[in-house]
This record gives structure tokens, sequence and C-alpha cells, in this order.
């Protein structure tokens, strides 16, 4: 499936030879599904759902079967398994993950070491995502095969580090594959993570604008009308500062027209239903089109950047 894991500049010429861009389409809770997972890995991207998209343990059995027969044998894509302990299906989905065999695991929230012995046992590849170098430098001590930089400016949970001191201080410990979220939302973005030596842009919220996104409608055109400047960055709905849109964190008098909060303590999970995370890169989005027709644009736009940088260099 992939090769000597333990290699990681092999492995990031492997990941950058079977990708047509290199780009990682991120999993969200309630928007990625079967669909997002197909068309993406289609395209030419890495993919990954949460595993708790799919509403039980079996309905996930049927996912990973179909998108494994209509990506037919394509390995690019994976599961996305919640490490948190509010997670009571953990242990449910890691075995239906290992039943299918998936490529790639994403551990989000949390310690990735409970999932990577029971994925490599398969030939899996794991993924952790980190907010900051400690976690960074635990994740590789516990033998995860890559990492994805949660930066300032992602959406849904999000990190606050900059992304060019992250990537730089991970490479010192770290020569796998890197994968960096938050407002990668172009080709161009895609090549700047090449310069700094990241392997993957890792775009959520272009996603959530795509034909084949579980999204609610209104979260779609929101993502289309809002900017940067439209956003807040709120702890009051996980618990965990996330990037939301601004007018439905008011519209659910979340917050007043002064952005303060309007009720104390945290909400529940329900509430992603009614306001919507995205990040920074949101004003790169204007339209709501394919999840191919996306990926096929930023990959004009990355050949074209790489373009502009070898004819610079040449002058
Ligand atoms: C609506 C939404 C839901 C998300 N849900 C999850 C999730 O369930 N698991 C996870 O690991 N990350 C989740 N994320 C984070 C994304 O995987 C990714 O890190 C982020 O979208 C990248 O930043 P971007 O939105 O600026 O592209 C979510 C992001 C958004 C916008």
């Amino acid at each position: 499936m992939w090769p000597d894991k333990t290699d990681g500049p092999a492995l990031r010429a492997h990941l950058r030879a079977r990708l047509a861009l290199p780009l990682f389409v991120a999993p969200m809770f309630l928007i990625s599904g079967p669909e997002l997972v197909i068309a993406s890995a289609r395209a030419g991207s890495l993919v990954s759902f949460p595993s708790i998209n799919a509403r039980t343990p079996a309905e996930l059995d049927r996912w990973l079967r179909r998108i494994a027969e209509e990506t037919e044998g394509n390995a690019n894509w994976g599961v996305n398994l919640i490490l948190h302990k509010s997670n009571g299906r953990l242990e449910d989905d890691l075995a239906a993950t290992v039943r299918a065999k998936a490529p790639l695991v994403v551990a989000s929230v949390g310690a990735p070491s409970r999932v990577i012995g029971p994925v490599h046992d398969y030939g899996g590849l794991v993924f952790s995502d980190v907010a900051s170098l400690r976690h960074a430098r635990k994740a590789v001590a516990e033998g995860v095969d890559g990492l994805v930089l949660l930066t300032a400016g992602a959406g849904g949970n999000t990190g606050w580090l900059n992304p060019f001191a992250f990537v730089e201080d991970v490479r010192k410990f770290f020569d796998g594959p890197i994968a960096v979220a938050g407002a990668i939302g172009s080709g161009r973005a895609l090549h700047a993570l090449e310069v700094l030596d990241a392997d993957l842009g890792y775009a959520g919220t272009p996603f959530i604008a795509t034909r084949e996104s579980m999204a609610q409608q209104d979260h779609k055109q929101t993502v289309v009308e809002t900017d940067a400047d439209g956003l807040s960055l709120s702890s009051l709905v996980t618990g965990i500062p996330a990037n939301f849109a601004r007018s439905s964190l008011l519209k659910e008098g979340i917050i007043d027209n002064n952005g303060n909060p309007l009720h104390e303590g945290v909400l529940d999970v329900a509430s992603w239903k009614t306001v919507w995370s995205m990040g920074h890169g949101c004003g790169a989005i204007n339209t709501i089109c394919t999840a191919g027709e996306r990926i096929d644009t930023m990959a004009h736009e990355w050949r074209a950047a790489r373009q502009i940088s070898v004819s610079r260099s040449a002058q």
C-alpha cells in the first residue's frame, strides 16, 4: 500500500508522485461523507472524513466498502478518528477502519498511540494533527508517519502558531510528510507550502462549498459570502477555540453585536448544526462547485505558480 514508512523522505517522494497536486481534503464534522471522499480521491487529492459522520459503526462499514469500491484501488483516502475521551465510538470505529484496511488514518484531538499499532499492522499510514511543537514531538516519538500542523486561521478547532514558524521548527526534528492546515484556498498557497518544505495543504473550508459536501445550503452559501473580516474566534461552541462566521454566532444569540459572549459555559455538539465554522481562507471561495472542479482549479493555479517561480529564478 505504501513504501517503507520509517523512511520519511521516501514516503514524501511517494506521495508527491501519486497525487495530482499537493492537496489533502481535510475531514469535517457533519460535512465530509462518501461523495466528497470519492470525488476528491478520484481528482488526485488525498482526503479523509470523520468516522463519526456515519451515524453508526454499521453505517461506517457500508461507507468504507463503498469508498473502496468507487475509488477502485486508489488508496488516496482515509478515516479521521477523534481520540478525545468524549468519543464513545472510538473502539468500534477503529475496528471498522481495521476491517476495511483504510489506507490512511488521521488521528485528532488526542495522543495517536492507541491507533498506531492496529493501523500499522495492516500496512496503513497514521497522520496526527497537532497545534504545538510539544504535541508534534510527542506524536513523532509515538511513531506517526505524518503530521498535520494546525495553524492560525484554520477552520474548525483552529491552531494559533504562524505557519512559517511552525513548519521551520518541525522540520528540525521530523523528515516525514507534513500537511499544513489554515487558509489554504488556492494553488498558489499549495506552492508556497512546497517552498517552505511542507508537503501538503490540508484544506477544509474550500470543500464546504462543494456539491458533494453534506453541509447545509446556508453553510455553503455563508462560505461564499464571507471573508476573513466576517469571522470570530470563539470557544463557546466546543470549549476549544474555533473560527465561525460571526453572522451565525449573532443569529443564534451566542454573541452580541460587540462580539461579547451572551452566555456562560460551552454549548453542546449539536450547535455545529446552526453555527457555521470556516477558516480565514473563506474569502478565496466565491462559488459552490463540484469538488473535482475546485481541485482542478487549484491544480491549475499550483502549476502556474510553480512556472512563475521557475521563470523568476531564470531571470
Ligand atoms: C466545519 C468544520 C468541521 C471540522 N471538523 C473536523 C473534524 O471532525 N475532525 C478534524 O480532525 N478536523 C475538523 N475540522 C478541521 C479540518 O480538518 C481542517 O483542519 C481545517 O478545515 C483546515 O483549515 P481551513 O478550514 O482553513 O481549510 C473541521 C473544520 C471545519 C471548517
